[in-house]
This record gives C-alpha cells, sequence and structure tokens, in this order.
C-alpha cells in the first residue's frame, strides 16, 4: 500500500505508476536521504517532539539499511515511486511503529531539497580537484615551452607570434576561473531546506538550525517557501559545468586542429588516440573530439533543467523531479571528461619545428615591422600602410619579410637599415612583448606563478 494511501478509493493505474515514478535514477541519492533522515530524527528526539527510544530506532535502522544498499542486498520498488518513499517503507517493514514517526513536520519536498544539494555539495570538490589536477599539467606544459614560438591567430589567420607556454596559460586562466566559479556555487548552495516542510514549515517546534549544522549546512535557508521551491543552485552547477566544457571544447578543438597533418604543432600519445577501420595511416583525436560532442550534451542539461523551471508557480512541482537527471548527467559528464582530458594533454608531444615553421610563413611580423618604423619615429598608421605594401609585394612574389633585400625595404622608407632584420625575428618579437599578461618567457613565467599559487592554496 503507498504511503500516501489514505484519500484514495482507486489503486493507482499502472501506466501511472511507472509514469510518476523516480527511483530508477533517484535511488542514486540513497546515502543523502539516509543521512538527511537522520538529522531529522536526532533533532525530533531532541526537541521531545518523538521519544528517544524511538529516535535511537529509527536511527539505528537507517544505519542498517545504509550498509545493506552499500553491500546490494536492498531492492527498490517502483510501488515506493521514489527513494524518499522506498527507504521509509523499508524502515517501517523492520522497525514498526516508530518508523511510521520519522516523517513528523517533513515533506518530501524538503526532504528532496535537503537531499539534491547534498549531492551536489559533495559532487563540486571532486569536479574542483580533477580541474585542479589539469591545471598541474597545463603548467607543466607551459613551464617546458615558454621559449617555443608559435602563431597566434585571429580569425584562424596567423596574426602574431606567441609561445606554446602564453597559450597553456591562456587555458590555464580559463579553469581557473571555472573553479571559483564551483567555489561560488558552493557557497550559495550551502543552506540547509530541511524543516521547511511542504512550503510553511510546521507547527512542532522543529529546530532548523540543529539539522543544518548536523548536516554540515552553513546554516538553514532563510524562507521556507523559497527552501523547496528553490533549484538555483543546480542551474549555477549546471552553468559552471557548461562553461567548464565550454573552455574544454575549445581546446579541443585546438588540439584536434593541431593534430592534423596541415598544422602538425602536436602528436598525441599512442594510447590516446584511435585508428580507423579502413584507412591504415589513420590516428584520430577521438578523446578530443568526444569532449567536444559532449559538451553538447552538458549544455542541454542546463537549458533542460531552466526550461523545466521556468514556469513553475510556488512551491514545489512534480516537474521539478525532473531536475536530476540532467544533473547526474553533466555530473557524470564532466567526472569523465576531466581526467582523460588532462591525461591526454599531458601525455602529447609539443613539435616546436612545425610551429617555427608555421610561424615563419604568414607575416606574423608585420605589426612589428610597422613598430620598428614607428619607433623611428614614423606615425603608427602611417607604418601600418608601408607594411602593408610590403607584404602585398611579398606575397606577389613568394617571398617573407625576411628575405627582402635591405634595398627593397629602403626603396619604401629610408628610415629601414640594416637592424630590421634583428626586429623581425620571430623569437625577438615574443620576447620584446614583456607587457603584463604577454608571450614573453618572462612573463608567462610569472603566469605560471600565480597559476600554481591558486592551485597549492587549494590543497
Ligand atoms: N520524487 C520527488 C522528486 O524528485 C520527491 C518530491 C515529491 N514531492 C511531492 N510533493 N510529490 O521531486
Amino acid at each position: 500500500m503507498k504511503l500516501w494511501a489514505g484519500r484514495f478509493q482507486k489503486e493507482t493505474n499502472t501506466l501511472v505508476n511507472d509514469f510518476n515514478a523516480s527511483i530508477n535514477f533517484d535511488a542514486r541519492l540513497y546515502k543523502q536521504d539516509i543521512a538527511g533522515s537522520i538529522a531529522h530524527a536526532t533533532m525530533l528526539g531532541q526537541q521531545g517532539i518523538i521519544s528517544q527510544e524511538d529516535a535511537e530506532a529509527i536511527i539505528n535502522g537507517l544505519k542498517e539499511i545504509l550498509s545493506e544498499i552499500e553491500g546490494g542486498g536492498v531492492e527498490f520498488s517502483l510501488e515506493n515511486e521514489d527513494i524518499h518513499m522506498n527507504i521509509e517503507t523499508i524502515l517501517t517493514q523492520r522497525i514498526g511503529a516508530a518508523g511510521k514517526r520519522l516523517h513528523t513536520g517533513r515533506s518530501r519536498n524538503d526532504q528532496v531539497a535537503v537531499d539534491f544539494r547534498l549531492f551536489v555539495k559533495e559532487e563540486i570538490p571532486v569536479i574542483i580537484a580533477q580541474i585542479l589536477e589539469l591545471e598541474k599539467v597545463l603548467i607543466k606544459k607551459a613551464e617546458a615551452n615558454t621559449t617555443t614560438v608559435m602563431p597566434g591567430y585571429t580569425h584562424l589567420q596567423r596574426a602574431q607570434p606567441t609561445t606554446f607556454g602564453h597559450y597553456m596559460m591562456a587555458y590555464a586562466n580559463m579553469l581557473r576561473r571555472d573553479i571559483t566559479r564551483f567555489e561560488d556555487c558552493l557557497e550559495r548552495l550551502d543552506e540547509c531546506p530541511l524543516g521547511a516542510g511542504a512550503l510553511a514549515t510546521s507547527t512542532y517546534p522543529v529546530d532548523r538550525t540543529l539539522t543544518s549544522s548536523l548536516l554540515g549546512f552553513r546554516k538553514p535557508s532563510e524562507n521556507s517557501l523559497d527552501a523547496v521551491s528553490d533549484r538555483d543552485y543546480a542551474i549555477e552547477f549546471l552553468s559552471a559545468c557548461s562553461l567548464l566544457m565550454m573552455h574544454l571544447s575549445r581546446f579541443s578543438e585546438e588540439i584536434i586542429l593541431w593534430c592534423s597533418w596541415e598544422f602538425k604543432f602536436l602528436d598525441l600519445d599512442d594510447a590516446y588516440s584511435t585508428g580507423s577501420s579502413i584507412m591504415p595511416q589513420k590516428k584520430n583525436p577521438d578523446v578530443a573530439e568526444l569532449v567536444r560532442g559532449k559538451t553538447g550534451r552538458v549544455y542541454g542539461d542546463l537549458v533542460s533543467l531552466l526550461t523545466v523551471m521556468k514556469g513553475l508557480p510556488l512551491a514545489y512541482n512534480k516537474d521539478m523531479q525532473e531536475d536530476k537527471e540532467p544533473v547526474f548527467d553533466a555530473i557524470d559528464t564532466v567526472e569523465m571528461c576531466v581526467p582523460v582530458f588532462a591525461a591526454m594533454l599531458d601525455t602529447l608531444t609539443v613539435r616546436p619545428r612545425d610551429m617555427s615553421r608555421a610561424a615563419a610563413r604568414g607575416f606574423i611580423n608585420a605589426t612589428d615591422c610597422a613598430d620598428y618604423l614607428t619607433k623611428k619615429g614614423m606615425p603608427f598608421r602611417e607604418a601600418y600602410m608601408i607594411v602593408g605594401r610590403l607584404v602585398n609585394m611579398c606575397i606577389k612574389t613568394d617571398e617573407t619579410l625576411e628575405t627582402l633585400t635591405l634595398r627593397d625595404f629602403r626603396a619604401i622608407s629610408e628610415l629601414f637599415d640594416s637592424d630590421i632584420y634583428e626586429a623581425l625575428e620571430l623569437r625577438r618579437c615574443v620576447h620584446e612583448r614583456k607587457v603584463l599578461g604577454g608571450p614573453s618567457a618572462e612573463d608567462v613565467k610569472r603566469q605560471i606563478e600565480y597559476i600554481r599559487q591558486f592551485v597549492a592554496e587549494r590543497e
């Protein structure tokens, strides 16, 4: 018989039974559900709302059920709809009358709210720890490549020289922001909804501060109506996951491009690439492609929950049962992607010669050429025009700026001297960009220290 059968004269239609049930996915909340119930029963006992003996019987019964679930010895039933009613039913079967007192002053609405919050709260540090490991790989790659010159791009057109180390630190900073986003989410999430009841608390002397601290929350949530209606934290979490995945996806896209023979800046380790069933020469960047692909599903998780919530009146609506699968899916996806991505990055080989070969074509020192003239007194706009003409000339004759003769240079401006060749040297172009945040080895080392410090503060 259903826990709520009292008001009904008919059995639930079997289709509705299956349709309504969430046990197939919310069984994943068993640990949090039991923790929430133990805190609630402890409080009921301490406040004299139920007897101490009943509270103890409930707590011991729940602990037993927990270890049996962990040992794989408990079967949940669809008939009992969700994890909350499954556990309560099992408890009552075992300890009898005391079990029936557990739900005093509580509703499934605050129960599910506390379970789900606890769940997300426990996963955030797992994800942060994974991103920190990835940061360490980025630091390692950056340190090894502070002078590895490569072209930087805009519009995917060769633009200005940078280094692979500088590039790695760009991603390190995106991930730094991701970590702080998860931390912010954790901070706002850290309020306990338990005791909110269905929506309006209860007339029992429920001590919400006690249950909140028993469960390790910072404080009880301020308003009971908000407490049971709020899924902001799950949406914020999914949005932090989406941004993280967007960063990994952009990085994946670059790795995919750079592994192609058109670039060949990188070579993936054999253990992190796959072959083709027909083309014997193929070595495919499947890991990076899957990370890019899975980003779409995490965005889907975010949009799905945003859409579920957008039209809901306060307080609980059954629509909200749809909050769990997207969050579980995002957690599984992110927790699978980050470590495999880190390992792929850690094991790949950088090909400095191919990077500098690409850097040598494409006039990425054209800005430096204009700056050369500007430093000799010519207004930048004028210098820009002159170098544009030089580039055009080079394209026609299949040359680069460095291969022009001094006579070619001087024909266009008397300000050019033999030191122009030094000014065009790519290593120098990078080295001279000593501005804060720039690609000079000196500043990239500073950037590395900054991230290293950020990581150390969290370990
Ligand atoms: N299984 C439900 C969910 O996940 C639990 C809350 C049910 N509350 C209710 N009033 N029907 O949302």
